[in-house]
């Protein structure tokens, strides 16, 4: 049976009433160590979205994590831990670089790949000698961590190749009961991914964009992260299709917006539009998004928005390309890997 429990006040999507550690309802957390140490599966928020939980010492309990999300064995789980001094217990070789970018960006939206310690599952690494490992600030990631004092191996709650949830209703419609319990911290501040750089190799390389940015990145390394290749570690984050809603999706720049619209306006009943402006118009056939002007706020609504036009159910999803300005990176990457490819 699933139990959705709110420690404290839920989060507004605005961050306006930030959750004050210490506040929440120590009852909540003990039974999601409880189910956790008994190798259940609990769903949890972070700052970016939420994670499906798993004891990331428990094959058994990872091992389901898979099962539920329909992911691919060797696709590997991030492990979340409570402090950069933990990393000790997961890494070994670990760079000096590492320390730093955790120094700068932890408890935050990075992960860190580094070379494994030899204790690791193979189900957390997907058999790789390199785990992830992400310090989370959301205060019921870290009060949860605090408690279980271990590592918990978590991927997005959503399943493989779905879009991520950003709230606890999301995480409830993917799976059902088929999960243990679920934490409801409310709205994620941030709603995108984690940034994710590999210091396993020679080089740090950014496997996937996120809130972080190269630039940041680099301020503290001394060099911008390199791109991915295809060689690389497997990431299904960098799938060519990922992060897709199930209603067809067009992704064009705004000078191709109307006329997008118009060619699918012939065959579509319904059309939703996620565009910068206001340009609907009184035409009843469209149901019309106009989106946050900010990165910050666009990356926070993002994937609740397609998960509302999924639910709503059109013909179609049209969406115009935001700004092409650097700090726009991670939402690119995400509409571009949505849109696999059609626009
Ligand atoms: O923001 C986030 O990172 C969220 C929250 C819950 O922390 N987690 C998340 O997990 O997005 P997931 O599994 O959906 O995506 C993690 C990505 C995957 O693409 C995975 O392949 C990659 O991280 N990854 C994890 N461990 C890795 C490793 N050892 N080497 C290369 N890539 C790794
Ligand atoms: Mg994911």
């Amino acid at each position: 049976m699933i139990t959705v429990e709110s420690p404290a006040r839920p989060n507004e999507p605005t961050g306006a009433t930030p959750l004050v550690p210490g506040a929440d309802k120590p009852s909540a957390i003990s039974r999601a160590v409880q189910i956790l140490g008994s190798g259940g599966l609990v769903s949890f928020p972070t700052e970016t979205v939420y994670g499906l939980g798993a004891d990331a010492q428990n094959d058994n309990a990872l091992a389901r994590v898979f099962s539920v999300k329909g992911r691919p064995a060797d696709h590997p789980l991030i492990v979340h831990v409570a402090a950069p001094a933990m990393l000790e217990g997961y890494a070994r070789d670990i760079p000096e670089a590492a320390w730093r970018l955790a120094e700068c960006f932890w408890p935050g939206p990075l992960t860190l790949i580094l070379k494994r310690e030899k204790g690791v599952s193979d189900l957390v690494t997907g058999g790789q000698d390199a785990v992830g490992l992400r310090v989370p600030s959301h205060p019921l990631a870290q009060s949860l961590l605090a408690a279980f004092g271990r590592g918990i191996a978590a991927p997005s709650a959503n399943r493989f190749g779905r879009v991520s949830p950003t709230r606890a209703a999301h995480v409830i419609q993917e799976f059902g009961d088929r999960i243990d319990y679920v934490l409801d911290g409310g709205a994620c501040t941030v709603g995108l991914e984690s940034t994710i750089v590999d210091l396993s190799g020679q080089r740090p390389r950014l496997l996937r964009p996120g809130a972080i940015t190269p630039a940041a990145l680099a301020g503290v390394l001394g060099e911008l992260p390199q791109p991915t290749t295809a060689s690389g570690p497997r990431v299904p984050g960098t799938l060519a299709s990922h992060y897709a809603p199930r209603t067809p999706l067009r992704l064009v720049d705004g000078s191709r917006l109307e006329r997008t619209i118009e060619q699918h306006s012939g065959t579509a009943r319904s059309i939703a539009v996620m565009a910068m402006r206001d340009c609907r118009r009184n035409r009843p056939y469209l149901s019309w998004k106009t989106m946050p002007p900010t990165h910050e706020e666009y990356g926070r609504v993002l994937f609740a928005c397609m998960r509302e036009i999924d639910e709503e159910g059109h013909d179609c999803l049209v969406i115009e390309r935001p700004p092409l300005t650097p700090e726009w990176e991670a939402i690119h990457d995400r509409l571009t890997r949505a849109a696999n490819g059609e626009s």
